[in-house]
C-alpha cells in the first residue's frame, strides 16, 4: 500500500462549542482554539477534525448547516478560521472538516427557496412527494424519533428528513446539487485543510420510494464522482461516518485502487451494549469476547484494501472510562488500558476532546437537565409509548450525547477555566479532581499515557505497519494480541476486567514498553490486576 501521512497520523476531534470560550458567552470559539493549540501540539497530535464550525441555527448542534462557505458568528468569522489554519499549521497540526452533505439547514437559502413553489428552481435540491391517502409517503423514520416525512403547507408536498424537520435531506441524484457540495468542497481546499470527516455520507444514495436509506446503489459513483472533482489529485485525509458498513462495505470505500476516501468509521464494536435489533437505548452489558471477536475481524480483514480508523469516542458518544470502564475506583487504570488496546492496534487512532483526560459521563436526574435533540425527542417517544421515566433517564445516563459534550475541563477554577460565563451545558462537577493541568503536572495520569501512545506511533513502525494476531488462549476478559513486523515483535495485554485474571505471557519478553501498573518483566504464569494493561517487547 502506498504510504500517507495519514497511516501514522493520530486525529484529535475537536468539539468547538464545548472546547474554549475566550469571550465569556458561555460558548467555545475559535480563537479558544487557537489558544489551545499549544496543548495540542505538547499532546502529540497532528491532525485535528473540527467538528462543524459553519453558520447555524443549531438546531443539531451545527450538523444543519444553513451556509457552508460561513463561520457561525458565536464562533468566530471567517478571518478567524483562516488563522486557525494557519497557526495550526506552524504547529505541525492539520485541520480536517466536518462534510455534513445528506442535509442543510432548513434555514438554508437553498431550501428557502425550495420550499416556496413546486416549480421554484432550487426545488429538486430536497426530496418531495406527495401524500399517500391524506399521510405520509411511506414508513421511512427519522433517527430522531418520528416519521422522516414532514408536510409543507405551502406546497402541500412531504419533505423527506433522516435528522430534525430542520435538517431536510439533499436530493443527491440531482446533478447541480452534487456540483454545489464539490463547488463548496474545493472553496474549503482552496483555504488549505487537510480533509474532510464525512457525516452520515453512507446514506448520500437513499431511494426513499424504496425505504433504502444506507447503502444505495448510486452511493460508490457518487463518493468516485466526488473524489474526481474535490480531493482525488490532492494529498487529503477523508473518513467516511458509516454506521451500517461491514468489512466487506468497508473495502469498498477504502480500497485506495477505487479512490474514494482514506477510510470510514464503521461502528460495530459500538453495538456491543445494545440489544440485537434494537435501538441503541436499549442496554445490555457488553461482552469482552464479542469485543475481542469484533475488532480482531477489523484488523485483520481489511488487509491491502482498506485501512481501519480507530476510536472509543466522539461527540455522539457516552465516554469510554464510564461505558466499559470503572469510573470511580478504577477512573485511571481502565482509562489508560483502553488507551492502550486501540492505541497499539493497526488503523488511525481518533481521540474525542477529553478523553486524554479520562474524562467522564456526566450524570443527569432529570428530562430538564438535557439538551441534546436526539434524547429530548426520544424521551418524548418512549414516554408516548409508556416506558417510564426512570428507565429513559437510565438509557440517557448510558447512551446520551450530551455525556460527550460537556465543556472541556481545563483547571480547577470556575466552570473548569472553560468559560467565565456561563457555560452552554453545565461542566461535570468533578472537575476540580479532573482537568487538563493537574493531569499534565502529573507524569502517572491518563494525559501522560496518550501522549506516550502517540510518541510510541510515531517513532516505531510496527505500530503503524505491522500484522495483528490476537492471542486465543487467554481468559475471556483478557484481550491480548500480537503486532510483528519482520523480527520485531509486540504482544499486548489487557485486562478488560475489574476482575483479578491470569495469564501465561507465551514467549520470553525482552522488555516492558508501556504499562499503567508498575511492573517487572512478566515471564510464564502472571496475574493480571484490575483494568491492567502492558506492552512487551518478544
Ligand atoms: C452524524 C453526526 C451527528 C449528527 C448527525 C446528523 O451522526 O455525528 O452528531 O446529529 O450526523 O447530521
Ligand atoms: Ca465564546
Amino acid at each position: 500500500m502506498e504510504k500517507k501521512w495519514w497511516h501514522q497520523s493520530v486525529v484529535y476531534q475537536v468539539y468547538p462549542r464545548s472546547f474554549q470560550d475566550t469571550n465569556g458567552d458561555g460558548i467555545g470559539d475559535l480563537k479558544g482554539i487557537i489558544s489551545r493549540l499549544d496543548y495540542l501540539e505538547y499532546l502529540g497530535i497532528d491532525t485535528i477534525w473540527l467538528s462543524p464550525v459553519y453558520q447555524s441555527p443549531n438546531d443539531d448542534n451545527g450538523y444543519d448547516i444553513s451556509d457552508y462557505e460561513a463561520i457561525m458568528a458565536e464562533f468566530g468569522t471567517m478571518v478567524e478560521m483562516e488563522k486557525l489554519i494557519a497557526e495550526a499549521k506552524k504547529c505541525g497540526i492539520k485541520i480536517i472538516l466536518d462534510l455534513v452533505v445528506n442535509h442543510t439547514s432548513d434555514e438554508h437559502r437553498w431550501f428557502i427557496e425550495a420550499r416556496k413553489s413546486k416549480d421554484n428552481p432550487y426545488r429538486d435540491y430536497y426530496i418531495w412527494r406527495d401524500p399517500v391517502k391524506g399521510d405520509v409517503p411511506n414508513q421511512l423514520r427519522s433517527i430522531f424519533s418520528g416519521p422522516a416525512w414532514e408536510l409543507d403547507e405551502t406546497t402541500g408536498q412531504y419533505y423527506l428528513h433522516l435528522y430534525s424537520k430542520k435538517q431536510p435531506d439533499l436530493n443527491w441524484e440531482n446533478e447541480i446539487v452534487r456540483q454545489e457540495v464539490y463547488q463548496m468542497m474545493n472553496f474549503w481546499i482552496d483555504k488549505g485543510i487537510g480533509g474532510f470527516r464525512m457525516d452520515v455520507i453512507d446514506t448520500i444514495g437513499k431511494v426513499p420510494d424504496k425505504e433504502i436509506t444506507n447503502n444505495g446503489p448510486k452511493l460508490h459513483d457518487y463518493l468516485q464522482e466526488m473524489n474526481r472533482a474535490t480531493f482525488g489529485d490532492k494529498d487529503l485525509m477523508t473518513v467516511g461516518e458509516t454506521w451500517g458498513a461491514t468489512t466487506e462495505i468497508a473495502k469498498l470505500y477504502s480500497d485506495p485502487k477505487r479512490k474514494e476516501l482514506s477510510m470510514i468509521f464503521q461502528f460495530e464494536h459500538m453495538s456491543l451494549d445494545q440489544e440485537e435489533g434494537k435501538a441503541k437505548w436499549d442496554l445490555k452489558p457488553m461482552a469482552v469476547p464479542e469485543l475481542k471477536q469484533v475488532l480482531s475481524k477489523w484488523q485483520t480483514s481489511l488487509g491491502e484494501e482498506g485501512w481501519n480508523s480507530l476510536f472509543w469516542n466522539n461527540h455522539d458518544l457516552p465516554r469510554i472510562v464510564s461505558r466499559w470502564g470503572n469510573d470511580q475506583e478504577y477512573r485511571v487504570e481502565s482509562a489508560k488500558m483502553f488507551a492502550i488496546l486501540l492505541h497499539l492496534m493497526k488503523g488511525t487512532p481518533y481521540i474525542y476532546q477529553g478523553e486524554e483526560l479520562g474524562m467522564t459521563n456526566h450524570l443527569i436526574h432529570d428530562i430538564s437537565e438535557v439538551a441534546d435533540i436526539e434524547s429530548i425527542n426520544m424521551y418524548h417517544e418512549r414516554r408516548s409509548l409508556g416506558y417510564s421515566e426512570s428507565e429513559i433517564l437510565r438509557s440517557i445516563n448510558a447512551k446520551g450525547r450530551d455525556n460527550a459534550r460537556t465543556p472541556m475541563q481545563w483547571d480547577e477554577t470556575a466552570h473548569a477555566g472553560f468559560t467565565t460565563g456561563n457555560p452552554w451545558l453545565p461542566v461535570n462537577p468533578n472537575y476540580p479532581r479532573i482537568n487538563a493541568k493537574q493531569a499534565m503536572a502529573d507524569k502517572e495520569s491518563v494525559f501522560h499515557m496518550y501522549k506516550q501512545l502517540i510518541e510510541l506511533r510515531k517513532k516505531n513502525e510496527i505500530v503503524v505497519w505491522g500484522d495483528y494476531e490476537l492471542l486465543t488462549e487467554t481468559p475471556p476478559d483478557v484481550f491480548a494480541y500480537y503486532r510483528t513486523l519482520g523480527q520485531e515483535r509486540w504482544l499486548i495485554v489487557c485486562n478488560v476486567s475489574e476482575e483479578e485474571n491470569q495469564l501465561t505471557v507465551p514467549r520470553e519478553a525482552k522488555e516492558v514498553i508501556l504499562s499503567n501498573y508498575q511492573i517487572e518483566l512478566p515471564t510464564g504464569e502472571v496475574k493480571l490486576c484490575p483494568y491492567e494493561a502492558f506492552v512487551l517487547r518478544t
